[in-house]
């Protein structure tokens, strides 16, 4: 049996954490295993054992990650010491227009995953405010790659 797909959130104020599990729960109706973490309680080098992780991850002060993913996304700045060559990935950041650094997090999580040599699955996807319908464009795209027949 293939591992789970891997939900992370970096969450300040509950949105992503809200769209992981609306995640965990349609991926789960089309038949597939899936595992849901905050990124806080979930140490980056463990993403090497996973073989499909999807992070959804907001931006908070300017352009940082929420305060309790500090620790998740500093890990994954260095690519000597994190090598991610089996995970495939993909990222939706959450953001409002109205700040310089749009999405900044989900941007340099994006970014990081790939030179730690991780694949993407999918261009990354950022939302504004209103996120609902981008959401939904997102994980339709997801289920596209991941159940292709369901
Ligand atoms: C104090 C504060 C700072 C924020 N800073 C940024 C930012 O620098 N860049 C950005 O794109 N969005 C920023 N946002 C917007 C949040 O990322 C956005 O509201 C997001 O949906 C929050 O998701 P969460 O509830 O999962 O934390 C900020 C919001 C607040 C309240």
């Amino acid at each position: 049996m293939s591992a789970p797909v891997l939900v992370l959130y970096a969450t300040a104020s509950g949105n992503a954490e809200m769209l992981a599990h609306a995640t965990t729960e349609r991926l789960q109706s089309c038949g597939l295993a899936t595992q849901v973490a905050n990124v806080a309680d979930f140490p980056a080098p463990r993403l090497a054992e996973a073989g499909v992780a999807l992070l959804i991850a907001s931006t908070w002060g300017e352009g940082e990650p929420p305060p309790d993913a500090v620790g998740f996304c500093a890990a994954l700045a260095d690519p000597e010491r994190l090598r991610l060559d089996g995970l495939a990935y993909a990222v939706l950041a959450l953001g409002s227009s109205s700040y310089r650094d749009f999405c900044g997090c989900g941007r340099r999580l994006d970014e990081q995953l790939a030179r730690c040599g991780a694949r993407r699955l999918l261009p990354r996807v950022e939302c504004d405010t209103k996120f609902k319908a981008t959401f939904q464009t997102w994980l339709d795209q997801v289920v596209d790659v991941l159940a292709p027949r369901r």
